[in-house]
């Protein structure tokens, strides 16, 4: 399902990127999370002056799609200045409602060409469960 939306994944996390409201750290970030219906969902990060209040783009995207009553994704794309990974916490949440498996692109904000391609599992072998479920 992925190569089908690759491009319109890449394209809507940069697009969406221009949205973040990142005053502080002036460090943008767009992510575009693909739902099993097709349905491309996007997030950008959300900072607040008390820092600890900020959400990253991932999560924003994440609540977009559940909001929206989509619950199964396929693939998700983040774009970010130099590339880089999601943090910790996003791939916890991202865990929570995505497949060991889901194709995670890491596009290079400053070159669109440069995009690594990683797993949610890569990136995250050993997601917290709760151990009676
Ligand atoms: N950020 C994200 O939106 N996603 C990540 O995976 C990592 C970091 C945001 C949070 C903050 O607004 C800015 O990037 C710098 O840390």
């Amino acid at each position: 399902m992925i190569t089908q939306y690759r491009d319109a994944l890449i394209e809507s996390a940069l697009a969406i990127r221009g949205r973040a409201y990142a005053p502080y750290s002036k460090f943008p970030v767009g992510a575009a999370l693909l739902g099993t219906s097709g349905t491309i969902y996007c997030g950008v990060n959300v900072e607040n002056t008390s820092s600890g209040l900020t959400v990253c783009a991932e999560r924003n995207a994440i609540a977009n799609a559940i909001i929206a009553g989509e619950r199964t994704f396929a693939g998700l794309a983040i774009a970010l200045e130099g590339g880089g990974t999601p943090c910790g916490a996003c791939r916890q949440v991202l865990a929570e409602f995505c497949p060991d498996d889901l194709p995670i692109l890491l596009v290079n904000a400053n070159d669109p060409s440069q995009v690594e391609v990683t797993s949610l599992a890569a990136l995250l072998p050993k997601p917290f469960r709760l151990s009676r479920e």
